[in-house]
């Protein structure tokens, strides 16, 4: 294959998230989130796993950053825990919750690697799911103080500010079919937290950037959508119906656009969007600097009059079929498809010009193995996995998309909220009984990707 080189000044990283790596979830004070009741349910998470522990990345920050030191990378994102920042949601700022991160971004700058930090990805405090958490329109303003908190401590070493991860997936998965914390199941629910969290999203913003952040934006798990047929109108409809629900319905907001008719119309078939109040979408389009994509897999929909539809997706039983994934799958059962990658990132460079991007997610999960007496994990279907999306992320760029970065999901394996410990995404191998970290071979590949700036 040829050697393909990236743009100069591209930034390569990787990523993690707080839940899902840190552990020491009763130390300095931090509060009880949405996940620490969700694992502790019954019946919720893979064999009762919790984040209690996890990658023990709280106490092993120092030696986690010296791994990505070595592998070269320029850029860490990571999410801020919420609830060790303000224990019960909305009360005074706990500083030993700030000295953590405090102490990170000291580190990762130490060595010259550049903190992209998320403010929130996914653990509410319980306190505030105790209130209606977000189907309550006040849990967005809780967020925006919350986040300035943060800023007023960090704000003069961190450049990049990331607000919510995903949205798509706490609305959809925590409020609509209960497969995340808080694990509701009621799409009404699922609706109104679409619109609390972006407006959370806008609300942040406005301040973080009254306060002088520099570089601020969101990152979305954006949907690459394709008809089972393509010659079919029926097809057509429902690739429409589900790149609203996923795409559109928070693209066009955040742009400026406001809410798309049509989702709106799928929206009211469901619940009266009252909660959406006059001025809320001019706030929800608070400018952004940078949009950050998540990328796993693509989506395959037929139109259908007895479709199952999708728990994940709100109302589409009876209109929508998802076609199942056709193999190569990763360990999670996503289909593999590098190409989705490159039809996703143009599709947004055209439809939302002039939001320069970066993929601050992209990665597979595989039944790794053990390292073998040697240390090594062989994970050629990992190295598979990536070289595939850079190569597709590649042909973006050649085809003229502003992407300005990739993060590889993720740096450690980690606990994969529902799924557990199970699921290994890791380019580095963590054994949780010893917390020993060994870098999988898609490590050493990807520290050669870096150091050459290309494949
Ligand atoms: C994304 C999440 C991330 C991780 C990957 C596999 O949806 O943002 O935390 O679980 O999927």
């Amino acid at each position: 294959m040829s050697k393909l080189r990236f743009p100069e000044n591209f930034v390569w990283g990787a990523a993690t998230a707080a839940y899902q790596i840190e552990g020491a979830a009763r130390e300095d004070g931090r509060g009880p989130s949405i996940w620490d009741t969700f694992s502790r349910t019954p019946g919720r998470v893979f064999q009762g796993h919790t984040g209690d522990v996890a990658c023990d990345h709280y106490h092993r920050y120092a030696d986690d950053v010296a791994l990505m030191a070595d592998l070269g990378l320029a850029a860490y994102r990571f999410s801020i825990a919420w609830p060790r920042i303000r224990p019960d949601g909305t009360g005074p700022v706990n500083p030993r919750g700030l000295d953590f991160y405090d102490r990170l971004v000291d580190t990762l700058l130490g060595r010259g690697i550049d903190p992209f930090v998320t403010l929130y990805h996914w653990d509410l405090p319980q306190a505030l799911e105790d209130q209606g958490g977000w189907t309550a329109r006040e849990t967005a303003e809780h967020f925006a103080d919350y986040a300035v908190a943060v800023y007023r401590r960090l704000g003069d070493r961190v450049r990049t500010w990331t607000t919510l991860n995903e949205p798509w997936c706490s609305a959809y998965l925590g409020y609509g079919n209960g497969v995340h914390a808080p694990g509701r199941r009621d799409a009404g629910a699922a609706f109104r937290a679409v619109h609390h969290l972006l407006l959370g999203h806008g609300l942040a913003s406005r301040a973080l950037r009254a306060a002088g952040a520099e570089v601020l934006g969101i990152t979305l798990n954006l949907g690459d959508v394709q008809p089972a047929d393509g010659d079919s109108a029926a097809d057509a409809a429902a690739v429409r119906l589900v790149d609203g629900l996923q795409n559109r319905i928070f693209l066009d907001p955040l742009t400026g656009a406001g809410y798309p008719d049509d989702v709106l119309a799928h929206v009211r078939r469901t619940v009266e969007p009252d909660f959406i109040r006059d001025g809320d979408e001019k706030v929800i389009a608070a400018p952004i600097d940078l949009l950050g994509i998540n990328y796993y897999s693509p989506t395959y929909v037929a139109g259908r009059t007895d479709g199952a539809g999708s728990s994940a997706y709100p109302g589409t039983a009876g209109s929508v079929e998802f076609l199942p994934p056709v193999g190569p799958l990763t360990d999670m059962g996503w289909m593999i498809e590098p190409a989705g990658l490159t039809r996703l990132l143009e599709r947004v460079a055209a439809d939302y010009p002039g939001l320069p991007m970066v993929i601050t997610e992209n990665g597979g999960a595989f039944p790794d193995g053990v390292p073998d007496a040697g240390d090594r994990v062989a994970d050629t279907d990992r190295v598979g996995y990536l070289d595939g999306h850079l190569r597709a992320a590649h042909e973006a760029i050649s085809r003229g998309v502003d992407l300005r970065g990739y993060l590889v999901w993720s740096l450690l394996d980690n606990f994969e909220w529902a799924e557990g410990y199970r699921k290994r995404f890791g380019i580095v191998h963590v054994d949780y009984l010893t917390q020993r970290r060994t870098p999988k071979e898609s490590a050493r590949w990807y520290q050669e990707v870096i150091a050459r700036n290309g494949l």
